[in-house]
């Protein structure tokens, strides 16, 4: 066997500690698999006296997570603190000016300075690899980068944050609404620190933009995704959406148009039968679709100690092996800056009003579709309760902008007892 990869661990949280385990209980099967022993030489986190629940006697310990980036005795990074910048970046970049490879799980950092760190990367010969950034234990990153190398990738699309997904399946279990659930899921523990990096698609978003550089081979562009997050889905959307046979979820959707990159995370409807819409609680879903491999469905854990630290192992295994591939597919210098596109792709929509029990009230709706060229697929209406009666409306296939002008033209009707609710069908 050739000389062991001595590995420094910046961070012990969840993630950190699984990785410690890993390489504790599975020593001698991931030695067989890279070919070489892998040794922890020093860790870093805050708290030197915390209980971790993991033995580190045998491990140095650095305060200061650049110092360990910058001993000359460690070979990897593992770098599992978190942070789009502060100590993480830092960490990051002192590492690699040291000769270093590192692997990260870290999808802020990668999401606002992804172009950066590969460049420095590719600078300083050495390997950034983030496999555990992106739907946890999914091996998704590898499949875009190497599984797939030889297809042109016509859409990314799935869903990335477990904690939105966990909401949306239980109120629609439990018929109950999104503060009641947002609260239950406090107490799991499946909240960020900041829960509108996860309620708010922030999370799901920067995960989003990794995989959109691999799948296009384009620049890290965080700000190109548009984003909007489920803190305003309501029991009654889920309900009568699932009425119409669709779920919802917070679906991250990326594809190249004649007009530039689309970047979208945002909530949309997707068929109940379908493998995205049987996705329950935390568990995420990623598809794939390539010109020859068709289309590739991922499925497993997002999130949590086991599932990450595998991912990052995954990587700190190929690194082991002498494995390189560019940090986004291609090198940092050839990806394209591709400008980002209003999402224009037309798409049915699903649409739920709240009717006042006029005479010509339906028409009227009917009328200022047919006027924007919106054609009706199917439309349902329920009994008139206090004199308002909810509708609900699925389109042909039809543009943003043309249901905006619906949307807008809607309340001169003077039918509607609410605001209308639009939500894009996604096909799959
Ligand atoms: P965590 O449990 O909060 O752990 C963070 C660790 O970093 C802690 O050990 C903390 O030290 C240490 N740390 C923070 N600031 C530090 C500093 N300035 N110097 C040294 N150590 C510092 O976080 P996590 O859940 O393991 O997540 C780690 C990374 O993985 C993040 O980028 C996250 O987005 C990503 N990730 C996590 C999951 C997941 O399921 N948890 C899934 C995918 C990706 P103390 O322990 O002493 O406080
Ligand atoms: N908050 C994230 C989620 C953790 O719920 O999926 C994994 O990135």
């Amino acid at each position: 066997m050739t000389s062991p990869l001595r590995l420094g661990i910046a961070g012990l949280g969840t993630v950190g500690t699984g990785v410690v385990k890993i390489i504790q209980n599975h020593h001698d099967l991931v030695a067989g698999r890279a070919g070489r022993r892998i040794e922890i030489v020093a860790v870093s986190a805050r708290n030197r006296s915390k209980k971790r629940g993991i033995d580190l006697s045998g491990y140095d310990w650095e305060d200061d997570p650049v110092a360990l980036a910058e001993r000359s005795d460690i070979d990897l990074v593992v770098e599992l603190m978190g942070g789009s910048d502060g100590p993480a970046k830092a960490t990051t970049v002192a590492a690699l000016s040291h000769g270093k490879d590192v692997v990260t799980a870290n999808k802020a950092m990668l999401a606002m300075h992804g172009q950066e760190l590969a460049e420095r990367a590719e600078a300083a010969g050495r390997a950034l690899r983030f496999e555990a950034a992106v739907a946890g234990g999914i091996p998704v990153v590898k499949s875009l980068a190497e599984g797939l190398a030889g297809n042109r990738i016509t859409r990314v699309m799935g869903v990335m944050n477990g904690t939105c997904n966990y909401i949306l399946t239980r109120m629609e279990d439990a018929k109950l609404p999104y503060k009641k659930v947002f609260e239950e899921a406090r107490k799991l523990g499946y909240l960020e620190a900041d829960p509108s990096l996860d309620v708010g698609g922030i999370d799901a978003g920067h995960k989003l933009a990794l995989l959109t550089a691999l799948a296009f081979g384009t620049r890290v562009d965080f700000s190109g995704v548009h984003i909007e997050g489920i803190e305003h889905i309501t029991i009654e959307d889920i309900t009568r959406a699932g009425d119409m046979g669709f779920r919802v979820k917070l679906l991250g959707v990326a594809r190249m148009t004649g007009r530039g990159l689309e970047q979208r995370m945002t909530p949309c409807l997707v068929s109940k039968g379908s493998p995205l819409g049987r996705l329950e609680g935390a568990t995420n879903m990623v598809v794939l679709e390539g010109d020859s491999v068709g289309q590739i469905v991922l499925r497993g854990p997002g999130a949590g100690e086991g599932p990450t630290a595998s991912a990052v192992m995954g990587d700190v295994v190929d690194i082991a092996r002498g494995l390189r591939v560019p940090v986004f597919g291609l090198p940092a210098s050839a990806l394209e800056q591709a400008p980002a596109a209003i999402t224009a792709t037309p798409a049915p929509y699903y649409l739920r009003l709240e009717l006042l029990d006029k005479p010509g009230a339906l028409a009227r709706i009917a009328a200022v579709l047919g006027d924007v060229g919106i054609s009706i697929d199917r439309m349902r209406q329920y009994g008139h309760a206090e004199a308002v009666a909810p509708v609900l409306i699925v389109t042909h296939k039809t543009t943003r902008d043309a249901l905006d002008v619906a949307l807008s033209r809607f309340g001169a009707t003077g039918v509607l007892a609410a605001e209308p609710v639009a939500i894009r069908i996604e096909a799959f």
